[in-house]
C-alpha cells in the first residue's frame, strides 16, 4: 500500500508539473491503463478480416478511437497452425486474404489504431496454433515487422516452466527482452492468469498482467470451471469462465500494486455480449475502470445497444481509468447482508481511493437480490480512521453515471444507425476526444463530461447515502473538495 501511494504521489505530482511520469514504466509506456478491443470474447478463434475491418471501422465512426480505445487485438488464430520450414510464423491465409500487413496498414494504422499480436510463452497457444517458447527473437521481429504495438502473451503449453515465480519470470522476460530489441514501442501485456503473482514481479519487465482465470458474461454465477471463490487472495488453478464479482474479489487485496506503466488486468469487457443485465455491465465497467484494470472491450461492434454504447463511452467513467495518477481504488468494506441472490450472494461493498487534483471516488456496490439503500460514514468510505483528513473534509458529490455523462438512447440509437456523428448529436454534448484534449486537461478545466452530474454535497464528518442502489447495481460518485486545505495531504 505505501509503494502504491508513493508511486500515485509521484505520478500525480509529475503530471501536475507537465511531466510524464514515464520513469516509472520499465519501458517507458502505458502511463495510463490500456484501451481498445480483442476479437476473443465475441468472436472466439472465428475471426477473418472482414470482422477486423468492420469493428475497426466502428472504432472510429462511433468515437471510441478517441475515448482512447486504440489497440485492436488479433486474439489467438492469427497463423497458421505451424511454423514454415525455415521455423517462422505464417500468416493464416484463409483469414487474412489480402495479407496481415495490408490489413493492419490500413484497417489498422489507417485508421489511427494500434496493431495489437497474441502468443503464448509455451510451445502452442490456447488455441493450438504454433506459439513463442524457444523462438522469442523470430517472432518479436515477425511482429515487428507487421507493425506491431502491442503484445497479448498467454501461459497455455508452457511445458512445466511456471510453478514459482522466478520459472515464470524468466520464461516472460525472454520475450520482454526479445520486444525490447526490435526497437519499436510494443506494450507487453502478460496473460498468465495469475500464475505465480505476476503482481510481485511482473512490473519490471512488462506494462500489465492477467490476475485471474478468463472472465465470462455473468455477474456472479459460480462455475467449477473457476474454482477459487472471490476471497481466494492466490488461486493455484485459475481456470476459466470466472464471474464479475469472482475477479473483483481477487483484486480487491492486490490493488495496490499497480503503478503507470504497470497494471493488473481484471480481463477483457463483457459489456455487450448480453450475458448481464444494464446495472451489472454499469458495475462492471465502473470497477474494472476505478481498479484501473485496462479496458478492453470484448463484444461485438457491430450491433451494439443503445444502453450498452452509453456505459462503453461514459467520459466520466473511463476519466477515473486513464486518471494520471495511476492508483487503484482499494475495497474498505464488505457487509454480508440477509438477502442472497440466486448464486447465494448478498454483501454490499464500499471502495474508495484518490483522484488527480486531490478529488476521490467512492462506490457502492448492491451485491444482494434487492434494491437497497445504502450509507456510510466518511471516516468509513475513507478506510475506517476517524482522524483520516478526507473524512474531516466537505465535498461536493458528482454521479458519475447522472445524465451529465451517460448518452440519452435515443441520441445514441441515431449515432449507432449513422443517422447524425457523435460529434454531432446534441450539438456535440457526448463528444469527449481525449485525443485533442488529454484527461488530465478536461479535468483540469472542470468538464462536465468527465466531472458528472452534481448531486449535493456532503458535510465533514457526515455520511454518504445512495438511496435505492438496484440488485447487482452500483453507486459511483466523484468528490471534489469544498475547501483547497487537505488537498493532497491524504495521498502522503
Ligand atoms: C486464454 C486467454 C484468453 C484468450 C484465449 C485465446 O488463455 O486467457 O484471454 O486469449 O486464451 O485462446
Amino acid at each position: 500500500m505505501r509503494q502504491n501511494r508513493v508511486f500515485a504521489l509521484i505520478a500525480s505530482c509529475l503530471s501536475e508539473l507537465g511531466l510524464a511520469a514515464s520513469g516509472l514504466s520499465y519501458n517507458g509506456l502505458n502511463l495510463s491503463p490500456q484501451m481498445g478491443w480483442d476479437t476473443y470474447n465475441a468472436y472466439a478463434l472465428n475471426y477473418n478480416e472482414t470482422t477486423i475491418r468492420d469493428n475497426a471501422n466502428l472504432l472510429v465512426s462511433l468515437g471510441f478511437r478517441d475515448l482512447g480505445y486504440k489497440v485492436v487485438i488479433f486474439d489467438d488464430a492469427m497463423t497458421e497452425q505451424n511454423r514454415s520450414s525455415n521455423g517462422t510464423l505464417v500468416e493464416n491465409a484463409a483469414k487474412f486474404p489480402n495479407g496481415l500487413k495490408n490489413l493492419v496498414d490500413s484497417a489498422i494504422h489507417g485508421n489511427g489504431l494500434l496493431f495489437g499480436a497474441y502468443s503464448s510463452a509455451g510451445r502452442w497457444t490456447c488455441g493450438g496454433y504454433s506459439a513463442s517458447l524457444g523462438h522469442e527473437q523470430a517472432d518479436a521481429a515477425w511482429w515487428a515487422s507487421l507493425g506491431a504495438d502491442y503484445l497479448k502473451y498467454d501461459n497455455c503449453y508452457n511445458e512445466g516452466n511456471s510453478g514459482t515465480p522466478q520459472l515464470s519470470e524468466h520464461r516472460y522476460a525472454l520475450m520482454s527482452n526479445a520486444l525490447n530489441s526490435t526497437g519499436r514501442n510494443i506494450v507487453y501485456s502478460l496473460c498468465n492468469w495469475g500464475d505465480d503473482k505476476p503482481w510481485e514481479w511482473a512490473s519490471t519487465i512488462s506494462n500489465s498482467a492477467r490476475i485471474s482465470g478468463d472472465i465470462y458474461d455473468q455477474f456472479d454465477r459460480p462455475t467449477t470451471s473457476c474454482p477459487c471463490g472471490p476471497n481466494e487472495y492466490y488461486c493455484e488453478v485459475p481456470g476459466y469462465a470466472c464471474s464479475v464479482l469472482n475477479i473483483l474479489g481477487k483484486a480487491s487485496v492486490i490493488t495496490s500494486k499497480n503503478q503507470p506503466g504497470y497494471f493488473n488486468d481484471l480481463d477483457m469487457l463483457e459489456v455487450g455480449n448480453g450475458g448481464m443485465t444494464y446495472d451489472e455491465y454499469k458495475t462492471h465497467f465502473s470497477m474494472w475502470a476505478a481498479i484501473k484494470s485496462p479496458l478492453i472491450m470484448g463484444n461485438k461492434l457491430t450491433g451494439l445497444s443503445p444502453e450498452d454504447y452509453g456505459i462503453l463511452t461514459n467520459p466520466a467513467v473511463i476519466a477515473l481509468n486513464q486518471d494520471p495518477n495511476g492508483a487503484a481504488i482499494s475495497r474498505q468494506l464488505v457487509e454480508q447482508v440477509n438477502d442472497k441472490d440466486k448464486w447465494g450472494f448478498g454483501e454490499v461493498q464500499v471502495w474508495s481511493g484518490g483522484l488527480y487534483g486531490g478529488d476521490q471516488v467512492v462506490a457502492y456496490i448492491n451485491a444482494a437480490n434487492t434494491t437497497r439503500t445504502i450509507s456510510c460514514s466518511l471516516v468509513d468510505v475513507f478506510g475506517g480512521i476517524s482522524t483520516n483528513e478526507n473524512a474531516q473534509e466537505a465535498w461536493q458529490l458528482y454521479d458519475l453515471w447522472g445524465n451529465e455523462t451517460v448518452i440519452p438512447t435515443s441520441s445514441a440509437a441515431m449515432v449507432i444507425n449513422g443517422t447524425v456523428s457523435i460529434e454531432a448529436v446534441d450539438n456535440g454534448k457526448w463528444y469527449y476526444n481525449a485525443s485533442q484534449t488529454s484527461w488530465a486537461e478536461g479535468l483540469a478545466q472542470n468538464s462536465s463530461l468527465l466531472l458528472g452530474t452534481p448531486v449535493g454535497t456532503v458535510s465533514a464528518g457526515g455520511s454518504l447515502t445512495a438511496q435505492n442502489v438496484p440488485p447487482h447495481g452500483i453507486q459511483l460518485w466523484r468528490l471534489k473538495s469544498m475547501s483547497q486545505m487537505a488537498r493532497k495531504r491524504d495521498e502522503l
